[in-house]
């Protein structure tokens, strides 16, 4: 089935959660749905549509699955709580870390969380739940990218023919799937949420695990993730529109305290862009990038050498994996 586009000159934000909400109610009818909250802009709004559409019909879950931003469970949970919806926090680490333990190659790591989340974490759920529906954030670029075959976005399922019903007991509902990034962000806002959620940069699904090349091992993602904070913190006063840190599988010499220190590579990616389709480094003040390398370098544990990524989309894409 082909997806139309609404596009910013198109959408109306009002007029789009009236009729979202109406639709979810309806396929939802009697029945439970369940949805996973990360925070994210697209999870986010889902969670408010839903909410709004069928209150307590609708269970939100904030799966830990160990590859999340440092203290993101509890940040997320507390947001919600302030805007009165009850996420419960489920820990799946463990589930996710056995799937991609000795995992390397890229679409590999992508379909073992996608396999982890929706046939273990939410086949459990709805089973335990008696829950018939999934609602998730999937959006307009997902789908696009996936169909194009440049890279399997963990939360396209339907569009790769995959009847979830079938596979996994449950049937799906993706409000967002006709909207891009910024439609999204105004609905969102549209919807009361406050603005450090619906201005949030975007973070992808397979989180942490897409920006560590080789290996989503604990102790790598630990790495990854103070990186990440470093590179969250000095950044945010930006303009960008996405900002990471990536952990590289090889490691290179470096010296610290006149001895050789064979260590591990972070590179810095920060990009201007407007949809996710292109985009171009940001240039930014050299005194910047020092302030990160030295950071980077006597914060996170056995990191001696930083880069940064110059260039665009196309050929590179935003994340690494
Ligand atoms: P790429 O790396 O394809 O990213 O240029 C485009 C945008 O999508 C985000 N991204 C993902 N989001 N699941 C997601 O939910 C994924 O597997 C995924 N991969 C990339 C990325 O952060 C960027 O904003």
């Amino acid at each position: 089935m082909k997806i139309e586009e609404i596009t910013l000159e198109k959408l109306e934000p009002g007029r789009f959660i009236e009729e979202q909400c109406e639709e979810i109610a309806r396929q939802v009818g009697d029945g439970l749905a369940i949805n996973a909250l990360s925070g994210g802009v697209d999870s986010s709004v889902v969670t408010m549509l839903g909410h709004k559409a069928i209150g307590n019909k609708l269970k939100t879950y904030f799966i830990d699955n160990g590859i999340m931003r440092r203290n993101e469970p509890g940040q997320v949970v507390n947001v919600f709580k302030g805007l009165g919806v009850h996420v419960e926090i489920l820990d799946a680490r463990e589930q996710f870390f056995s799937a991609l333990k000795g995992l390397t190659d890229p679409e590999e790591k992508r379909e073992a969380i996608t396999q982890t989340f929706y046939r273990d974490v939410f086949g459990d759920l709805v089973k335990k739940s008696g829950a018939k529906f999934l609602l998730q954030g999937t959006i307009y670029t997902d789908v696009e990218e996936t169909v194009a075959g440049i890279k399997r976005q963990h939360n396209i399922l339907t569009q790769l023919g995959i009847d979830t019903k079938a596979q996994f007991g449950y049937t799906l509902i993706e409000p967002l799937i006709q909207l891009r990034k910024t439609g999204v962000r105004k609905v969102g806002e549209a919807l009361g949420l406050p603005k450090e959620i619906f201005a949030r940069p975007p973070f992808p699904g397979p989180a942490l695990a897409a920006r560590v090349i080789g290996e989503a091992s604990p102790e790598r993602i630990a790495i990854v993730r103070e990186a990440t904070a470093i590179v969250e913190e000095e950044l945010t006063g930006t303009k960008a529109f996405q900002y990471l840190a990536i952990l590289h599988e090889d490691k290179v010499t470096g010296i610290r305290n006149n001895k050789r220190d064979y260590g591990y590579q972070i590179e810095i990616r920060c990009w201007d862009s407007t949809d996710a389709r292109t985009a171009k480094p940001t240039r930014l003040d050299f005194g910047i990038l020092e302030k990160l390398a030295s950071r980077m370098t006597t914060e996170v544990k056995g990191v001696v050498s930083v880069t940064y990524n110059i260039a665009s989309k196309p050929t590179s894409t935003i994340e690494a994996v």
